[in-house]
């Protein structure tokens, strides 16, 4: 397989060899810090996982290790998906939701981090600020990988990457535009996008743009990669020629106190039938899921024919195991 230029090679995957010595940081807290050949590697881990027959080779791999998951928001997909993907790869899942933890009681997340790292293979967190994801990581020994931050969702854009990849062929030069909030998601996908070449159009309002710093930082990326980030008020503009059109909620957890100012401000930025048009006529429909029919898509859009958003949720698994394959099991300390 090609992608971004480059041939991956078809290697038979074993999860205890280091094939990247000092490459991979210990934690997957953004997608900034994942080396490019990395992202591709996962890319094609996740589809040899996929096409793999189960119970299979794969269903070893993790024997004997244990995932934990911290969650202080609610989930459906991260949640399950990475519960059934330690399981299908031998392993086990421990969801331990922070209200049940001593945590909340007052024990520190420092002690938490350290205690949990003498039972645990791996940490999947959760949770508000990017701030708090860092500090599971400054403390843990074992790797910790981000579930969802308000900053960041590296796990939802590397399965994005996987939907277009299966659907388009290729990623390099393909315009993926994302409408609506500046938020998680989009900064993800700019970072995403940015590693493997493609052209990211993110229509957004003024107010609701992506987080700066990583624009800034996915655009020197981009420089080597000839990825294209670009970022306007305009939805049509974003649209035109799209081969992926995407959207999320307009209000993310914990943002709920702003919900009628955001419905009002995302109006003219609903996913719906005549953006669409504008895109190529094969364009592809994504949202990561919970979507909300009626705000920012039609009903029409994402249940239609063009929409890949099953496929996406599925590939969550997928990436998923791909990255426990990655992180854990290795002498990380
Ligand atoms: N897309 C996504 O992360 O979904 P959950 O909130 O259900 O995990
Ligand atoms: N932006 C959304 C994504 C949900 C998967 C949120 O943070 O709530």
């Amino acid at each position: 397989m090609t992608i971004l230029g480059q041939s991956i090679p078809d290697t038979a995957h074993s999860p205890r060899t280091n094939s990247f010595p000092g490459e991979l940081r210990k934690d997957l807290l953004t997608l900034e810090t994942v080396p490019r050949h990395h992202v591709l590697r996962l890319l094609q881990i996740a589809r040899e996982l996929k096409a793999a027959p189960r119970p299979g080779r794969a269903s070893q791999w993790l024997q004997g290790l244990t995932l934990g998951l911290i969650f202080e928001k609610p989930s459906t997909r991260t949640r399950v998906s990475f519960e059934a993907g330690m399981n299908q790869l031998g392993g086990q899942a421990l969801f331990l939701s922070s209200d049940k933890i001593q945590l909340s009681r007052g024990e520190s997340l420092a002690d938490t981090a350290l205690v949990l790292s003498r039972y645990l293979d791996g940490l999947v967190v959760r949770t508000f600020d990017q701030s708090i994801l860092e500090d599971w990581a400054r403390h843990a020994t074992i790797p910790v990988i981000n579930g969802l931050t308000d900053l960041t969702h590296p796990c939802q854009a590397l399965a994005d990457l996987l939907t277009v990849l299966e659907r388009k062929g290729s990623l390099k030069g393909k315009k993926l535009a994302y409408l609506g909030d500046g938020n998680n998601i989009a900064n993800s996908l700019i970072e995403a996008g940015a590693k493997v070449g493609m052209h990211i159009a993110i229509g957004c309002p003024a107010n609701y743009m992506p987080d700066p710093s990583i624009v800034e930082k996915s655009r020197i990326e981009a420089e080597q990669t000839g990825a294209i980030i670009e970022i306007t008020s305009d939805p049509v503009e974003a649209s035109r020629n799209a081969d992926a059109l995407y959207t999320d909620v307009w209000t993310s957890m914990g943002q709920e106190d702003e919900q009628a100012q955001r419905l009002t401000a995302f109006t003219p930025y609903q996913l719906n039938e005549s953006l669409l048009a504008v895109a190529k006529p094969d364009a592809i429909v994504l949202h990561c899921l919970p979507a909300h029919r009626g705000e920012e898509i039609t009903e029409g859009v994402i249940d239609g024919p063009q929409s890949a958003v099953l496929d996406q949720a599925e590939n969550r698994l997928h990436v998923q195991k791909a990255i426990l394959t990655e992180w854990l099991g290795r002498p990380w300390s």
